[in-house]
């Protein structure tokens, strides 16, 4: 894989700049990444924490290049300080996110029976059985009601443990320490039990099920230890995101919902066509925010050229998944929502061996959950002015705090 363009190489480096973690509100795209944009290609930025300054690359061809090209490393970025949005990190052996290949393929292995397609398929049912129960309780006690709370937060979570094969008795302190972890991801003391608590859990379950024939994740991360593919710390490094990870689902959804419940026409697209919802799902998925500022960054293992300039060894880079999917080379009108935008090749899921574990489970939860909210409540609508449903602040990731609504 090589990078050169035909721009000339060894040109300036552009300036640094101060990437803040602002509070934005609603949908909005964030206003710096949009100056950055502008910018680029190249640019580089300076987050909160961390130390130094690493690259930005935000058009989709550099984006998908630099994300598929191993001479761009995780694990290196685990052992430096790398300029970073969350205040700490603490990077675990057996996480995907960290690991190079061909490590990144030797962890996989064991869990990727767990999400793939087929593996969704027969989740769905009762999936779809969990999400009624939610739905009924909510309905049951009448509107107003807030859609985060009663549905968007316990969904993903129930969905997760049962993919993971959390026991039933188990489940209640499993969920709460989730909930810790994920409400105090800024790291305070209270997150750090609660993580301890969790990957304690998860050390035991994994011994618990060494004989077990099951498929549940919990399972297949025992049967790969039993074999001696992965270890016992790399199971619990491999698990604790998985379990966590339906918080995406959580915030992502409320991102939709609320667009759908202020654009009427978005609104009246899904209603009168539910059949043909599938690709309104990845327009949405382009365009939603996921994300503040940017995710993981990479190292450069040697010299790379990129757009004009050269990315010296040792250097991070980071890529924009959020601004490769509104680059106007592939995405015309890109700021626009067009239901119908074909081809739709967005990385919201991201892209390479990083490529989102969760990605056909987060797609399946989105699809169940719209479906059966739009589908069981023809009248569901806002209950307060769309100004002030409350968004969530200092966070990873981005989506509304409540949604009020009622139907
Ligand atoms: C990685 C998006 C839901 C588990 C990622 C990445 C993105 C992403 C952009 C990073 C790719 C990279 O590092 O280059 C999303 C979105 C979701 C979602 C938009 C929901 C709408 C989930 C769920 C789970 C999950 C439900 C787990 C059950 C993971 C894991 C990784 C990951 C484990 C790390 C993969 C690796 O580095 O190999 N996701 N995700 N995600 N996601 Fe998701």
């Amino acid at each position: 894989t090589t990078m050169e363009t035909s721009a000339p190489t060894g040109q300036e480096p552009p300036p640094v700049r101060d990437w803040p973690a602002i509070d934005l509100d609603g949908t909005e795209f964030d206003p710096v990444l949009a100056g950055l944009v502008r910018e680029g290609p190249l640019t580089r930025i300076r987050l909160p924490f961390g130390e130094g300054w690493a690259w930005l690359a935000t058009r989709y061809e550099h984006v998908k290049l630099i994300t598929n090209d191993p001479r761009f490393s995780r694990a290196e970025v685990a052992r430096g300080r790398v300029t970073r949005l969350a205040p700490n990190f603490a990077p675990r052996p057996g996480s995907l996110a960290w690991a190079d290949q061909p490590d990144h393929n030797r962890l996989r292995k064991p869990i990727s029976g767990a999400f793939t397609v087929g593996a969704m398929k027969r989740l769905r049912p009762r999936a779809q059985e969990i999400l009624d129960e939610l739905v009924d309780g909510m309905v049951r006690e009448g509107p107003p009601a807030d859609l985060v709370e009663r549905v968007l937060e316990p969904f993903p979570l129930y969905v997760v443990s049962e993919v993971m094969g959390v026991p039933g008795t188990d489940r209640e302190q499993v969920h709460d320490w989730t909930r810790q972890i994920i409400s105090l991801s800024g790291g305070a003391e209270a997150a750090d039990r609660a993580k301890n608590g969790l990957y304690g859990w998860i050390t035991e379950i994994v011994r618990a099920r060494a004989r077990s024939a099951g498929e549940d994740v919990y399972s297949l991360l025992a049967g790969a230890v039993a074999r001696g593919e992965i270890g016992e710390e790399e199971a619990v490094g491999l698990a604790g995101p998985l379990q966590i990870g339906g918080e995406a689902v959580t915030h992502n959804c409320g991102q939709m919902l609320y667009l759908m419940l202020t654009r009427p026409e978005l609104m009246a697209r899904m209603r009168e066509r539910p059949d043909e919802r599938g690709p309104v799902f990845d327009e949405l998925l382009r365009w939603i925010p996921h994300r503040s500022t940017v995710g993981l960054a990479r190292i450069a293992l040697e010299d790379v050229e990129i757009a004009g300039h050269r990315i010296a060894a040792g250097e991070a880079v980071y890529v924009s998944y959020l601004a490769a999917n509104r680059d106007p080379d592939v995405f015309p009108d890109p700021d626009g929502i067009l239901p119908d935008r074909d081809p739709n090749p967005h990385v919201a899921f991201g892209n390479g061996h990083h490529y989102c574990t969760g990605a056909v489970l987060a797609r399946l939860q989105l699809e169940l959950l719209v479906d059966t909210l739009l589908d069981r409540l023809p009248g569901l609508r806002l209950a307060v002015p769309p100004e002030d449903v409350e968004w969530r602040q200092q966070t990873m990731i981005r989506g509304p705090r409540t949604l009020p609504v009622t139907w």
